[in-house]
């Protein structure tokens, strides 16, 4: 293969979240496949990029969104997902959550809900709360590990006067499903109803299985453009977290407003060079590199299944269709989630993440990020069978 994802790469010495913020009594040698952060080298055409970008001695303050890389980012949507974007309705900030936050106060007063669909990405619930709004509950319904959204409830959420927002997760962290077009449409049809806000994180759009691709919102529900705001970037698929830039395609009137309160607020109003070249670089020379990535993960998705379904047959595991994370239900092996922590963590030496930190619903299950070498995913499923066995 061209790439290689097989190479085990020491971190140590990078100040990696992953490594370093690992709870501090985990016995040494623990395994981290937890926050959503690949083990894999970046693309050789992004550092490349950056090398060349570093060539110019100056880094000085840039332009918010020259026109060339506005081309750049809608032309891999167009190019990848069908899906047009309009420039003009393009904004940047340092993340999505940052700009999820920002919305949040554009959008909504102190004691507002926002209408989460747990369980879901943590931080969307913690920053909900510290920015002084309310988490509303619309749970995913599952059944032997397939979830569908709940419509009947989520028209009783939106319909409450006191919920403004309804945030998607596209495809769903932790649980893995590629929202169809049809759920898409559903969803923002009872907003429509209600003429409430949808925002729609689609970072991790890139990552489906291979041959299959995701449904872009905006493709899903074309005419409820001036009432959703969808949030994109490259950080994951490609791995560039740590660059923080997100590009989110917002209603037309919301544009300026938008702009002008990070400006305001965080006196942020442009993009960092480095992060610009990076994804520039990914959209347009990273394909390649994606796809192999998109395999790469495909193989490790299988080995886990495979392994699961010979070794232990009652981890209930979630299709994952997309994001490089796994969502599988251990609960039958343990006698509480608390045993299942302790001994996940300090006799296999796995720091997965426990379920109950995505919310409702998460009792039992792990999220477990098998981005990573296949050597590392065997070394902890040998690690898994020898706690999950002795009970
Ligand atoms: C669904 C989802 N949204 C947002 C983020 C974080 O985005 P950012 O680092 O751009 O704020 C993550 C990170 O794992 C995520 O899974």
């Amino acid at each position: 293969m061209k790439y290689d994802f097989d190479t085990r790469i020491d971190r140590r010495g990078t100040h990696s979240y992953k490594l370093d913020l690992m709870p501090k009594d985990l016995p040494e040698g623990t395994l981290p496949l937890w926050v959503a952060d690949m083990e894999f080298a970046c693309a050789p055409q992004i550092l490349d990029a950056i090398r060349e970008r570093l060539d110019h001695p100056i880094l000085g303050y840039t332009l918010y969104g020259d026109p060339e890389y506005k081309k750049t980012v809608c032309g891999w949507f167009a190019r990848r997902h069908g899906w047009t974007i309009d420039p003009d309705r393009l904004c940047y900030a340092p993340g999505v959550v940052p700009a999820i936050i920002a919305i949040l106060h554009m959008l909504t007063s102190p004691g507002d809900g926002i209408v989460l669909q747990p369980p879901v990405f943590a931080t969307f619930k913690e920053k909900i709360e510290s920015n002084g709004r309310v988490a509303a509950q619309n749970p995913l319904q599952c059944e032997n590990g397939n979830y569908t959204m709940e419509l009947a409830d989520l028209d009783d959420k939106m319909s409450r006067p006191e919920n403004k927002i309804l945030l998607i997760c596209n495809p769903h962290n932790p649980v893995g499903r590629v929202w169809t077009k049809e759920e898409l449409a559903a969803a923002a049809a009872i907003c429509r109803k209600y003429d409430k806000w949808v925002l729609c994180d689609e970072v991790h759009a890139d990552i489906t299985r291979l041959g299959a691709d995701y449904t872009p919102i905006l493709t899903a529900a074309p005419d409820y453009a001036d009432r959703l705001f969808v949030f994109t970037s490259a950080s994951k698929a490609f791995n560039i977290a740590s660059l923080m830039q997100a590009n989110i395609v917002c209603p037309k009137e919301q544009v300026q407003p938008f702009r002008q309160w990070m400006a305001d607020h965080f006196a942020i109003d442009g993009i960092v060079p480095l992060a610009r070249e990076a994804t520039a670089a990914a959209y347009t020379k990273g394909a390649e590199w994606l796809d192999a990535c998109r395999a790469y993960l495909d193989g490790n998705i299988a080995y886990v299944e495979g392994f699961l379904r010979e070794h232990l047959p009652e981890a209930v595991i979630a299709p994952c269709e997309g994001t490089y994370l796994m969502w599988v239900n251990f609960g039958a092996y343990f006698e509480s989630d608390t045993e299942q922590e302790r001994r996940l963590q300090q006799e296999a030496r796995l720091y997965f993440e426990e379920g109950t930190v995505f919310g409702t619903g998460g009792s039992g299950w792990e999220r477990i990020n098998i981005a990573c070498p296949r050597s590392m995913l065997e070394e902890a499923m040998q690690r898994l069978l020898s706690v999950c066995i002795s009970k």
